[in-house]
Order: C-alpha cells, then structure tokens, then sequence
C-alpha cells in the first residue's frame, strides 16, 4: 500500500521554495475518491460544494452535518493515499467552539484527517480550538460561498485596496494561529500573489492564478458534470456525454430487444 499523504509533509509544500506545486479536488463518493486517488492527487477535499454537485441545491448553505458526515465516510471508506479533508458545512462552526469540536470529531471519525472552514478573523477561536483538539484546519479565504448572501453574489474579492489589505491580514492570522494550509478562492492573481509570499504555509488557489503553492478544483467541473462553470475551469473531459451516449446506446439496445443475450443471462 502506498505511504499516505500527511499533514506535516504538507505544511512546508511552498512552491516558492522549489517544491511541486499541490493537487487538491474534490470528492464526495467512493467512484470520484478512487479516480482521485488512482490519478495521484495530493488532497482529496470532500467539499461542501456536494450540495450543489450531487444534491442539486442552489448554494453550498444546504447542506447538512449528516449529508457531509455520509460523503466523508465514502471517500474515506476508499482507505486512498491522498490525504482526506472535511469541509465543515455552514453552521458547524459558528456557534461556538464545543459545537465546533464536536462537528470536527465526527468528521475525524469518519475517516477525515483534517477540516477546512470558511472565513477569516472570526474564526480565530473555533481554528485554535479545533488544533488544540488535534485537527488539523486549513483555512479558505476571498470568495467564501457560504457568505454568498453577506456578499450579494459570488464576486472576486479584494480587488479593492481596502479588501485586499484585510484578507492579508486575515490569512497571516490563520497561519498564526497554526492552519497547514489556506485555500485562496476568487481573488487577483496579484493579491494571491502577495498572500503566498507573506504566509509560510501553502496557499491553494481556485481562481487565484498560477502564484499560489497550489491548485483546487471541483471534480464535476473539471470532468463535464457541472452545467455552466466559472471562468477558471478548463474542461478535461466531457463525462456527462460520455455517460449520456452509453445510458442511450443501452436503452437502445433493450428496446431493440439486442439486450440481454444469452451470455448475460443464467441458464438453468
Ligand atoms: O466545497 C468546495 O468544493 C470548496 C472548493 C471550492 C475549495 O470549498
């Protein structure tokens, strides 16, 4: 079995210092976390992102503890080398920090081997409180989806000098207060930039440009599974018509009476 990915190798993955930038995407069953793995990923990230992917909502606020917990429990039922982060849904952080723990322990029972949260110096007490409890938090910055309604859609952030300015600041506290790693979601290449210079963990970009130490992205996307996808997403496959054409040619096949034959039939 090959030697599974941890979070202490991952903390000093700088690009800037030579290292091979990291692969991070997202799964949310055990097909997706086997593709993931096989193909040699660093990080598989069971994104909230699945309440739109899989559940078909309008936003990433609809998902639940219990949707998350199943997703996790799949891809980490795959026992893959890439190491396996929860994304702690909206709500499971906020209220305070012994909610926050335990919503981080069911992740980690799960299967998980660290929590990503959403958000910046607010969130201080929960990521301290998370670490001390020995789960490991990466940290997500910029465009936040779950704060799509406080931002009134989902913007680039930090284009002003006056926001960019708070999300530095935000991500050298997160470094401080000891995440391995900040996802940097929606921001300019420059400020992406500039944030990975100033924070010695790595930075993992989606729609950050090409500065940061790393790279993100969500399975569907990148697969042709999503319906219209941000700018950022270059398409290496088109899965849904791969899919499409094999359901029909089967469908076909039944009513043309070519399916089944004989030798997918038990005789006796
Ligand atoms: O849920 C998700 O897919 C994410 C990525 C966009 C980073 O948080």
């Amino acid at each position: 079995m090959a030697t599974p990915v941890t979070v202490p190798e991952l903390r000093n993955r700088k690009a800037g210092h030579g290292e091979v930038p990291l692969v991070m995407i997202t799964a949310y069953d055990a097909p997706s976390a086997r593709i993931a793995d096989t193909a040699g990923v660093d990080i598989i990230l069971v994104g909230d992102s699945a309440a739109s992917t899989v559940h078909g909502q309008p936003d990433t606020l609809h998902i639940t503890m219990d949707q998350m917990v199943s997703h996790v429990a799949a891809v980490a039922g795959t026992q893959p080398r890439p190491l396996v982060v929860a994304d702690m849904p909206w709500l499971s952080y906020h209220l305070d920090t012994a909610e926050t723990i335990r919503n981080g322990a069911r992740f980690v029972r799960a299967g998980a081997q660290a929590v990503k949260l959403e958000g910046g110096l607010a969130r201080i007490p929960m990521i301290r409180a998370l670490i001390e409890t020995e789960i490991p938090v990466m940290g997500h910055l910029g465009l936040t989806p779950q704060s799509v309604n406080a931002f009134g859609g989902y913007k680039v952030q930090g284009r002003e000098a006056s926001v960019a300015a708070r999300i530095v600041e935000e991500a050298i506290a997160l470094a401080d207060a000891g995440c391995f790693a900040i996802v940097l979601e929606a921001v300019p290449n420059s400020l992406a930039g500039r944030i990975t210079s100033e924070v010695p963990v790595p930075t993992i970009g989606i729609g950050a440009g090409p500065a940061c130490d790393g790279q993100v992205i969500v399975f569907h996307d990148l697969l042709g599974l999503s319906g219209r996808v941000p700018k950022f997403v270059r398409k290496y496959a088109d899965l849904e018509k791969v899919a499409r054409d094999g359901v029909a040619r089967w469908a076909s096949d039944v009513r043309e009476g070519n399916y089944p034959s004989d030798g997918e039939s038990y005789g006796g």
